[in-house]
């Protein structure tokens, strides 16, 4: 048995967490064992890595330690959370993972795709989502829906053209493989946007039981 791993990714304030609890609510009601998690994060020591990540400090970090980071946490997440549900059968919901990743050290901080490929080859073997739900909006809505929730972390703290590439990333690696994404107008009243996501399910439960 072999579960299905799905992650929900689009910038700050697109609706991802309120969306996978929707998404999750749906599957439980056919039976589906769903595990919820989120990167970074998702175990204790993986959730310690994000507070390091996430929280603004007078030393400015290194590119290229964040996105070590980012995979450290990966790694810790992949073997304590995601493995061992994907190998019981359960769906994973995953808000954020290696997309985020390509977006914002890839897009953002213009690491360029080569050595996130090579780190994901690394950490993860072949294993990749098999579906990927992209929450995609202008940047300033999801910019003023994250300012609404208050104190800002590093990533918020970006401008404008960091979170431009960042969408650009994503909306990109979606064309690219279109079997393996799903690109919302997250810009909609939440209404909308969660018929998509039903409009959705016939075609994630398929998935499940094939
Ligand atoms: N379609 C929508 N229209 C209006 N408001 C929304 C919509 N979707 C979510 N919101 C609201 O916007 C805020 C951010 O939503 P949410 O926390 O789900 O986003 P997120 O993508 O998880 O953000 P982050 O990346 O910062 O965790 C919440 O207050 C939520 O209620
Ligand atoms: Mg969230």
């Amino acid at each position: 048995m072999s579960g299905l791993f799905i992650t929900l990714e689009g910038p700050e304030g697109a609706g991802k967490s309120t969306n996978r609890e929707y998404l999750a609510a749906r599957l439980r009601e056919q039976g589906i064992e769903v595990v919820l998690s989120r990167e970074p994060g998702g175990t204790p020591l993986a959730e310690r890595i994000r507070e390091l990540l996430l929280t603004p400090s007078d030393e400015s970090m290194a590119s290229d330690t964040e996105l070590l980071l980012m995979f450290a946490a990966r790694a810790q997440h992949l073997t304590g959370v995601i493995r061992p549900a994907l190998a019981r059968g359960a769906v994973v919901l995953c808000d954020r993972f290696t997309d985020a990743t390509y977006a914002y050290q890839g897009g953002g901080r213009g690491l360029g795709e080569v050595r996130i490929a090579i780190l994901e080859d690394f950490v993860q073997g072949p294993l990749r989502p098999d579906l990927c739900l992209v929450f995609d909006l202008p940047i300033e809505v999801g910019l003023a829906r994250a300012a609404a929730r208050g104190r800002l972390d590093r990533f918020e703290q970006e401008g404008s053209a960091f979170f431009e590439a960042v969408r650009q990333t994503y909306l990109r690696r979606a064309v690219a493989s279109p079997e393996r994404y799903r690109v919302l107008d997250a810009a909609q009243p939440l209404e909308a946007v969660q018929r998509d996501i039903a409009a959705l399910l016939p075609d994630i439960l398929e998935r499940c039981r094939g």
